[in-house]
C-alpha cells in the first residue's frame, strides 16, 4: 500500500461562483484515493506590508506556512486576470515568501486553472511558474491543465465536460507520481 499524500491547495478566485473554484472540487472528486487535499482560504490576509510584517506575521499567513511545510505538495487553482494571476493569489505567495523556512522551496507543486477565454489561464500560469523560480517551487510539468471557456464546462457548480475530467485525473496521477519520486529521491544519501 502506497503511502498517503497530503496536498495543501489554494483558490484564487474568491467569489461564490468561481469556475476556479469548482475546478478544484472536480480535482478533489478525482484525485487518486490515497491523496487528500486541504484548502488554505485566503481571503481575508490582509494586504502584504512589511510593516506588519515587522510585528509579527498574521495568524492566518502563519497557519498556512505550518500546512504546506506538513504537505507533500502545493496545488495552486488559478484564475487569469489581465494576462496574470489575482492579486488575492499573488498576495499569499508573497506573504509566504518572506517566512522561514519559506514553505514552497524544494516543494512538489501543481497548477491549473479556468478562465472564460479560449486559452484557459495559459498565460497566468506560466507567469506563476515564474514566481515558483524565483521561490524554488518544482512545479510538474504535464500535463498541463488549462480548463478555457469555463462558462460552458460546469452545470450547476459540477464539471460536466468529459475531456477535462480526464485531464484532472491525469493530473493527479502526474502529480502523485512527481510526489512519490521526489520524496524517494530525499531519502537517497
Ligand atoms: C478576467 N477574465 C480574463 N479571462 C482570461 O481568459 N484572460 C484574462 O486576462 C482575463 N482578465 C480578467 C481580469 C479581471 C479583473 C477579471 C475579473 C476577469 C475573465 C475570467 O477568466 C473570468 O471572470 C473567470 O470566470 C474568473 O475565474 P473565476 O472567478 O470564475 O474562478
Amino acid at each position: 500500500m502506497p503511502e498517503s499524500i497530503k496536498l495543501a491547495a489554494f483558490c484564487g478566485s474568491l467569489r461564490k461562483g468561481s469556475f476556479n473554484r469548482m475546478a478544484l472540487q472536480a480535482f478533489i472528486e478525482r484525485a487518486p484515493k490515497d491523496m487528500t487535499i486541504d484548502t488554505i482560504e485566503i481571503g481575508d490576509w490582509p494586504l502584504y506590508n512589511a510593516d506588519i510584517q515587522a510585528q509579527g506575521f498574521p495568524d492566518k499567513v502563519q497557519a498556512a506556512q505550518k500546512t504546506i511545510l506538513a504537505a507533500d505538495g502545493v496545488l495552486f487553482v488559478t484564475p487569469e486576470y489581465n494576462y496574470g494571476i489575482s492579486g488575492v493569489l499573488k498576495n499569499a505567495i508573497d506573504w509566504l515568501s518572506r517566512m522561514t523556512p519559506q514553505p514552497f522551496a524544494g516543494k512538489t507543486i501543481g497548477l491549473f486553472g479556468a478562465s472564460g477565454g479560449a486559452l484557459g489561464t495559459a498565460r497566468a500560469q506560466y507567469q506563476l511558474r515564474q514566481t515558483l523560480v524565483f521561490l524554488d517551487g518544482r512545479p510538474i510539468n504535464k500535463p498541463e491543465v488549462m480548463i478555457g471557456v469555463a462558462q460552458s464546462k460546469f452545470v450547476d457548480g459540477k464539471l460536466t465536460d468529459e475531456a477535462t475530467g480526464k485531464l484532472l485525473v491525469d493530473f493527479g496521477v502526474a502529480l502523485a507520481l512527481a510526489i512519490r519520486q521526489a520524496k524517494a529521491a530525499a531519502t537517497v544519501k
